[in-house]
């Protein structure tokens, strides 16, 4: 999910933007007559015709309709087919609806979805998730969100500290603790859009610059930070790469001042078959994840090592166990983790990854190309089957930095401009995900159609 990027420089004319994109406009409403009279359908129903309110933020005065969706493509209900880069932001990571995944989920819909009881799938699945992230012990739930949510609960019973340190420009779900940012004197304060806080995130929540283990440091000796929640490199605000040794400040930092260091791979499972922390030999106290695990499937997953566990069953009565804050009926139900073992096993393997990845650096050579060829000041970050441009010619180093680089009207029209060429990025990003089913003429299908885009533009190039 997508944080709002203001207005920034891009070295592009804003008219010659605006000038394509009243052009794009025109052409997708001509193009899309069905998508409208659902939309105008849907308008009387929903508000604002979508079944959930960020969808209205699609570029387009409506959003498209999906008729049918498979492998690495989707039909829309006026009949054109799309190169889907977005794949539902990670949780379509295996390709839509993949043959292992839709079997099993077939037969168990005929053998029970939900019982409140445990299946042998459960065990599969956490044996399987311990051998790729190496942490032992693992539970489940619906989403990434109440990973996270169950997580900080843990970690602030635990330790009895009553804040988490999430980085600047962060996301990990609708998770009260994570809806902080920094303002202009570094002061952790509601983050801007922010609906309905319980309490002033400051109560909560300390935040910290991606990549600043200065401001890292100052937080954890404060004594008052039960966890840290890190994606290994934000990828929810353009994709920003941690510096060489920021992980392992990070790490010893967190076990100096005995803080418990929760690593979000949600998005970052992009990296490899063990996420981020398989690729680079994290070592967290706990990890949370979602979306892709199920082929699609809701289900979210916590691992942790026996020191934690330890910690929590000592502080816990069992007669309140199913009372305090942790659970959701149909969590680590039937469904999601037999959807869970078959994707893990048969659909996100080591052998997919072996094509996901190249995949990744296809696309973002093609960009660089574009880029390049251009003369353009941006640049294209890379996290294995993941890639995505921002308008500055450096990588950014920091939440506040990728900010900076947004530019919402050149973004809308890359979107729509990409969308009426049969192409879906990762809304309010630029960013493209590979799946198992993507191939290699997808890819160069969006080099072409970026190259040509960036033709149309660059007249207005400045010097
Ligand atoms: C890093 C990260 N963690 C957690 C989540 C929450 O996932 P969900 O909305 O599926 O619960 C997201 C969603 O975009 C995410 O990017």
């Amino acid at each position: 999910m997508p944080s709002p990027l203001p207005a920034g420089s891009t070295s592009i004319d804003p008219s010659r933007v605006a000038e394509l994109t009243a052009a794009e406009h025109d052409l997708f409403e001509r193009t899309h007559p069905r998508s409208r009279e659902l939309f105008e359908r849907a308008r009387t129903v929903m508000p604002g015709g979508v079944p959930m309110s960020w969808m209205v933020k699609w570029p387009g005065a409506f959003p498209v309709f999906v008729a049918e969706a498979s492998g690495a493509h989707f039909r829309d209900v006026d009949g054109h087919d799309y190169v889907d880069l977005c794949l539902g932001d990670t949780g379509a990571m295996t390709g839509h609806s993949p043959e292992p995944t839709v079997a099993t989920v077939r037969e168990q819909v005929g053998r029970g979805i939900t019982s409140m009881l445990p299946t042998e799938d459960s065990v599969v699945v956490a044996e399987e998730l311990r051998r790729r992230f190496g942490l032992p012990l693992w539970q489940f739930t619906l989403s990434a969100t109440d990973a996270n949510r169950h997580v900080i609960r843990y970690a602030r019973h635990v330790t009895g500290r009553r804040k988490i340190v999430v980085h600047d420009h962060c996301y990990h779900g609708s998770v009260d603790e994570t809806f902080a940012g920094l303002d202009a004197s570094g002061r952790t304060v509601s983050r801007r859009g922010n609906i309905g806080p319980p309490v002033d995130p400051a109560e909560t929540t300390w935040v910290v610059e991606f990549n600043d283990i200065d401001g890292l440091e100052r937080a954890l000796a404060s004594g008052e930070v039960a966890a840290v929640l890190a994606e290994p490199a934000l990828t929810n605000v353009g994709i920003v790469l941690p510096d060489p040794g920021y992980h392992e400040a990070l790490r010893e930092l967190t076990r100096r001042h005995d803080v418990l260091l929760v690593v979000d791979e949600t998005h970052t499972l992009s990296a490899g078959p063990g996420g981020y922390t398989g690729a680079h030999g994290l070592e967290p106290d706990i990890m949370t994840m979602g979306k892709a695990i199920a082929g699609g499937i809701p289900a979210g997953a916590f691992g942790m090592t026996e020191e934690v566990s330890d910690r929590i069953n000592a502080s816990i009565e069992l007669e309140d166990i199913d009372v305090g804050g942790i659970g959701g009926t149909l969590a680590g139900n039937q469904l999601s983790l037999a959807a869970m073992r078959t994707t893990l096993i048969e659909v996100l393997t080591d052998e997919a990854f072996g094509r996901m990845l190249p995949l990744g650096d296809r696309w973002a050579d093609g960009v660089d190309a574009g880029i390049s060829a251009y003369g353009l000041p941006w640049n294209c970050a890379r996290l294995g089957a993941r890639g995505e441009y921002t308008f500055t010619p450096d990588a950014p180093r920091t939440g506040a930095q990728a900010a900076a680089a947004g530019d919402f009207e050149l973004e809308q029209l890359l979107h729509l401009y990409t969308l009426n060429r049969g192409i879906l990025l990762t809304p309010f990003h630029n960013m493209a995900l590979m799946s198992p089913a993507t191939t290699e003429a997808d890819v160069d299908r969006h080099t072409e159609v970026f190259g040509e885009l960036l033709g149309r533009l660059v007249g207005s190039v400045q010097a």
